[in-house]
């Protein structure tokens, strides 16, 4: 049987992942330390903060797109027309871009700024600023009790801003970084996919359950990012295995069998060069253990297997019995919850089990007509 040389056509990529994971792992760390990595967050804190302190009806955080250079509304309260947005010659907002310093208007109606914000009567704006370049304003409007903006309230407005730059700096770095990590990890995926007939859609599908199941578990935000790649990367060993042999119609034979136990132990060593990667590569090596210790492939059992991989065990089987096979029909939801029940304590972990049931109880899954 032809072997595929999986590991030069890999390595390069698995570099490139390694690098961006690197970086990413960073910034989880950093976030921990300091503050949410979520951009919504952030910018939703810092309107709330200036509202409360400075007193007024609307405050709106505007990001600049540096792709397209126009600026658009993040998060905003009060009267703020979230769909409008502001390219260089809404000069309202590009003077404080370019000067880097707040602007106030007490009577935006009578100055030339009046079409940019329709409807507000006086507008304070400061640039939010990161490590060396603007990424965007933050504007409060109209103070309660029609009073005027005073120097008290850009020195407000300024502190707000300047403590949150660098979050939202790295909020957006951490997307941007998680979003090209992701995307490598689906193409290897995908690739992986089209060579075998039924596996399509089977991770994306096993990941979506692994991360329901891991937020029943109240699992932290960092556990959830490597149960995701876990999952996304967990059957990448089958590169390795023989194409006649995944796709094979009939059921598999010993020696088949023998070869497809292979995987999770090729995945770990494709993966093994990455060594931030170490969680989920122990995850994707384990995800065949049973809880009892019987029947794995290594031989684990209870808390020496790692709790994603546990996790990722009974998402892996419920899409495997929920999904037709050439050589047996699909089961349907119920019959496959009962199975995942029937192996609770024996190849799977109790606790996994239970969150398991109490997630799938409540939803309907879209993938499957059960
Ligand atoms: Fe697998």
């Amino acid at each position: 049987m032809a072997v595929y040389n999986y590991k030069d056509d890999l390595t390069a990529t698995v570099q490139e992942l390694s690098h961006a994971y690197e970086e990413l792992s960073l910034l989880y760390r950093m976030a921990g330390m300091f503050a949410s990595l979520s951009i919504d967050d952030i910018c939703s804190r810092m309107v709330d903060e200036a509202i409360d302190s400075i007193g007024v009806k609307t405050a709106a955080v505007l990001l600049l797109d540096e792709k397209t250079g126009v600026l658009h509304t993040k998060i905003s309260r009060g009267a703020w027309d979230n769909t409008r947005t502001y390219s260089r010659d809404a000069e309202v907002f590009w003077k404080t871009i370019r000067t880097r310093k707040p602007s106030a208007f007490c009577r935006l109606a009578e100055t030339p700024y009046r079409d940019d914000i329709p409807g507000v009567r006086s507008l304070l704006v400061c640039p939010i600023q990161g490590k060396g370049r603007t990424i965007g304003t933050i504007a409060v409007a109209d103070k309660e009790g029609n009073q005027e903006f005073f120097s008290s309230d850009t020195k407000l407005l300024m502190a707000i801003s300047s403590q949150a730059g660098l979050s939202v700096e790295n909020a957006m770095l951490y997307a941007e970084l998680e979003g090209l990590l992701l995307g490598a990890i689906r193409s290897l995926v995908k690739a992986l996919e089209a060579t075998s007939h039924w596996t399509a859609g089977h991770t994306e599908r096993v990941t979506e359950y692994a991360l329901a199941i891991g937020r029943v578990l109240n699992l932290e935000a960092d556990m959830l990012e490597k149960l995701k790649i876990s999952a996304l990367l967990h059957d990448i060993g089958k590169i390795a295995t023989p194409r006649e042999i995944l796709n094979k119609n009939d059921a598999l034979s010993e020696q088949e069998l023998i070869e497809i136990k292979k995987h999770p132990g090729v995945g770990a060593e494709i993966l093994g060069e990455m060594v931030k990667f170490n969680e989920v590569i122990l995850c994707i090596k384990y995800h065949h253990e049973h809880w009892n210790g019987k029947n794995g492939i290594f031989g684990l059992k209870y808390e020496e297997i790692p709790l994603l991989a546990r996790i990722l065990s009974v998402a892996d089987t419920f899409d495997a019995l929920t999904s037709d096979r050439p050589y047996r029909p699909r089961r349907n939801r119920e019959e496959a919850i009962q199975e995942i029940r029937r192996c609770s304590g024996s190849q799977f972990d109790p606790s996994v089990v239970g969150a398991f049931i109490a997630w799938v109880s409540t939803t309907t899954l879209p993938h499957q007509a059960l």
